[in-house]
This record gives C-alpha cells, sequence and structure tokens, in this order.
C-alpha cells in the first residue's frame, strides 16, 4: 500500500513554508521615512545626481541605491527603473538597434526577453539552451551570426550565469554587443568578484515580487561603459541630457524613473540580499544532499566558479523513463500534494507564444523587415531548439527560492518528501 498524500497518506511536509517577502521595522522607517518627507520622486531631493552636493542627505533614494548597487556587483554605473522589461528596453534601445536588425538570445526564459527586442523593431533569433543548464548555449551561437546580428542577450535562468566568457570571446570575435538580462541575479558572482551584470555592454535586474530582490516592481541597469550610462540616462529620463533644460529632450525616451518609495524598500532590502543568497546556498546544498541517490530527478548543472549564487529558482530535470514512463505532471502531483512547491515552468519556449504566430514579421510595411529580404520563420526554431523544447513539454522542474530560507528541520522534510514519492512511484502508475 502506498502511503503518498495524493492517494490519502499523510503529508510529508508538516512545517509551515517560510514567508515572503520578509521584511522588518528597518524597511518600515525607510518607506515610512520617504511618506514623511514629502519627498516622494527622486528630483524632490536637491540636484545631487545632475552634479549638485555630495552630502549623503541631499542625494535621493534612488540615487543612493543607484550607488550601492553599481558598488555591490562591482561596476561603474547603476540606473534604477520601473521594471526588468522596461530595463531590456533600454539597454536594447542604448545599443543602438534598428529595424531589421537580429538579436541572439535564448528561448528558456520570460517573454521580455524577446519582446525587448521586438519593440526596437528588431528581430530575436533564438539558439538553443544547454542540456545541462538552459542557459544559452555558446556552441550553437557562431551558426547563428549573420550580416545583421547587433547583439547577444544571455538570460541568468534561475539565477545561474551563463557561459559568460564563452559568449563574451564571440561577441568580441564578431563585434557584438552582450547584454546580460541578469533579471533572477542579483548579488551573483563567480570568482569572488565577476559579478552578473559587470560583463557585457550593460546588464539588467528585475525587483518584481517573486525576485530575490523584491521591491514589488522595479528594475536596473548596470554598466561599465559611461557612454552606455550617458544613453541610459537619458532613455530613463525621457530623452533629457544632463545639460538640457528641463523641456528639451534629444532622444525617444521614457519616463521610467524608480519612485522614492521603491528605491527606499529597495536600499534596505538590499542589505538583506548577501545574507538571504548565502542561507539559500546552504539550504540548496543541504536539499541537493539528502535528494542524491534519487533516479530521474537531477539539478541542472550550476555554474561551477560561482561563489555566490542566487537560487532565484531551483532547477531540475526530470527524466519521465527512469519513472517507467510516468509523466511530469503527475509527478508534480504528487510532489504538490506532500507539500512540497514544484511546477513545470515556462508552458512554452518563446518561439512558440502566440505572439509569434499572430504578428505578421513578414509584411513589407513592417518595420520588422527594412533591409532585409527575407522574415524569419519563427516556425523553423522547434527543430533547432530541441532542448529547450524538451525542457517545456517534459523535462523541467522548477522550486521557488523561498522554500530554501527555511531551517534545517523543513529542507529536511522536503527532500523526505521527494524520496517517498520516489520509493512510492509504482502506485501512480
Ligand atoms: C529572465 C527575465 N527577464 C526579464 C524579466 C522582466 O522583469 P519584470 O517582471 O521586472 O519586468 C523577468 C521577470 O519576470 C525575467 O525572469
Amino acid at each position: 500500500m502506498s502511503n503518498l498524500a495524493l492517494l490519502g497518506g499523510p503529508k510529508a511536509v508538516t512545517l509551515p513554508e517560510p514567508t515572503w517577502p520578509i521584511w522588518d521595522d528597518e524597511d518600515r522607517q525607510a518607506v515610512n521615512g520617504v511618506l514623511e518627507s514629502g519627498n516622494w520622486w527622486m528630483y524632490a531631493v536637491g540636484e545631487a545626481e545632475l552634479g549638485g552636493g555630495d552630502e549623503e542627505p541631499q542625494r535621493s533614494q534612488v540615487d543612493q541605491l543607484e550607488r550601492e548597487f553599481a558598488a555591490l556587483h562591482h561596476v561603474k554605473h547603476a540606473f534604477a527603473v520601473t521594471s526588468g522589461s522596461t530595463a531590456l528596453e533600454i539597454c536594447m534601445r542604448g545599443i543602438g538597434l534598428k529595424p531589421g536588425d537580429e538579436v541572439i538570445t535564448t528561448p528558456y526564459t520570460f517573454i521580455a526577453t524577446a519582446t525587448c527586442i521586438l519593440h526596437c523593431g528588431a528581430l530575436p533569433v533564438f539558439v538553443d539552451v544547454d542540456p545541462e543548464t538552459y542557459n544559452l548555449d555558446p556552441n550553437r551561437i557562431e551558426e547563428a551570426i549573420t550580416d545583421r546580428t547587433r547583439a547577444i542577450l544571455p538570460v541568468y535562468f534561475a539565477g545561474e550565469i551563463a557561459d559568460i566568457e564563452a559568449i563574451m570571446a564571440i561577441a568580441q570575435k564578431h563585434n557584438l554587443k552582450v547584454v546580460e538580462d541578469s533579471a533572477q541575479a542579483p548579488g551573483v558572482c563567480l570568482s569572488g568578484d565577476r559579478y552578473a551584470g559587470s560583463f557585457g555592454e550593460a546588464g539588467i535586474f528585475s525587483f518584481q515580487a517573486s525576485k530575490t530582490l523584491n521591491s514589488g516592481e522595479g528594475g536596473m541597469i548596470t554598466t561599465n561603459s559611461d557612454q552606455m550610462a550617458e544613453i541610459v540616462w537619458s532613455l530613463r529620463h525621457v530623452g533629457r541630457t544632463k545639460e538640457s533644460l528641463w523641456y528639451e529632450h534629444h532622444r525617444i525616451g521614457h519616463n521610467a524613473r524608480m519612485t522614492e518609495f521603491t528605491a527606499a524598500l529597495l536600499r534596505t532590502q538590499l542589505k538583506k540580499l548577501p545574507a538571504q543568497n548565502a542561507k539559500r546556498m546552504a539550504g540548496v546544498k543541504r536539499f541537493f544532499d539528502k535528494i542524491a541517490g534519487v533516479e530521474g530527478f537531477v539539478p541542472a548543472k550550476l555554474h561551477p566558479d560561482e561563489t555566490t549564487r542566487g537560487h532565484y529558482l531551483v532547477l531540475f530535470k526530470y527524466d519521465p523513463a527512469a519513472w517507467d514512463g510516468l509523466p511530469r505532471e503527475r509527478f508534480l502531483e504528487a510532489l504538490t500534494a506532500e507539500g512540497v512547491g514544484a511546477i513545470s515552468g515556462y508552458t512554452f519556449p518563446s518561439f512558440d507564444n502566440p505572439l509569434f504566430q499572430k504578428t505578421d514579421f513578414a509584411s513589407p510595411a513592417s518595420a520588422y523587415m527594412v533591409g532585409r529580404d527575407a522574415a524569419i520563420d519563427y516556425t523553423s526554431f522547434r527543430a533547432n531548439c530541441p532542448v529547450a523544447v524538451r525542457a517545456c513539454e517534459s523535462e523541467a522542474v522548477w522550486m521557488m527560492h523561498t522554500p530554501f530560507l527555511g531551517e534545517a528541520a523543513y529542507i529536511d522534510q522536503l527532500a523526505d518528501a521527494v524520496v517517498k514519492v520516489r520509493e512510492n512511484y509504482r502506485s501512480l502508475l
């Protein structure tokens, strides 16, 4: 007789899941401080960003957050914006993407990674992911480069840095810009000091509620390039320049400025991030050690040089063959019934989204066809990206980061649940 919770047995996980977000009096005081000051937007507080005083009290919350975020990520500049999606679009405009251009990116990501390119009238060209990491496979990039390729946009999926050295080498060889979609990887670094968002022309981060650095909504752009910094500053600030009059606009920009409330909250949350990243790393390691013997449910490969991991998601590869054909969805039902939050992730690779079927990229009148003889056929990517297709359809399993902020006893219960499902899976067949 099986004692699986799905079949009426007791749940393996009885302890409560850690709550998210985590906040305390410091966060409350930070947000209240903005409220009570009446300075609710960044330009209410002096002109520090425009070259005014150096005293900390004269600096806006946004300005201080940008300095603190840049310092943590070892970059020269950081610009706070309203979301990760906006950050991506500003970066695509910032590198000078034009209608008809192409950008190489991964299909295993949130849709904003593709739409930021489309918003410029340019076209994403999807390259398959590495079967071990689900991050952009550098071995497949060069075959996708054409005379229209302008940039590579890797994603640090699950908070794991992609093979960025290999990607940078290809970009240099072909004179392409690299923008790092680090939405899921704040505070993540290789070898102690090489941070997500510091390798390419620019990096972006998201502070949307599920992320490991959370202010409900919000985003950040990082760059070491003074030229890119000037453009990003301007695009975020409705096309003004630092020298221009207030109602003098030089670029097609956005009002993408972060509020002072958001920045104040992010400043106190940012202080908590390193300890939370360390706690998640310890929790994930404990969990991996305990489920090491479970066949057919294997953690995705982590970057070997990463010294700080983010674990925005804890990513697994489920192999139905090792479970006598038990479909992933049935496995997930059983795990969920035991009290483990685990999901199958993206429904389809980006190119299989209805937007790619519905949009007429081939219309001669569209921006996408500027300077092009032939349209890109988005139905062709299924055959070219079998790993991403398999990940979506039958293989990937995601756990969110919050359970791994739990104490050892809770983590042990999560692992016990996986082992229990493994020991009893035949009753599900
Ligand atoms: C990889 C990736 N890129 C971009 C974004 C967009 O960020 P936001 O939700 O802040 O617009 C997200 C967030 O969901 C993401 O996961």
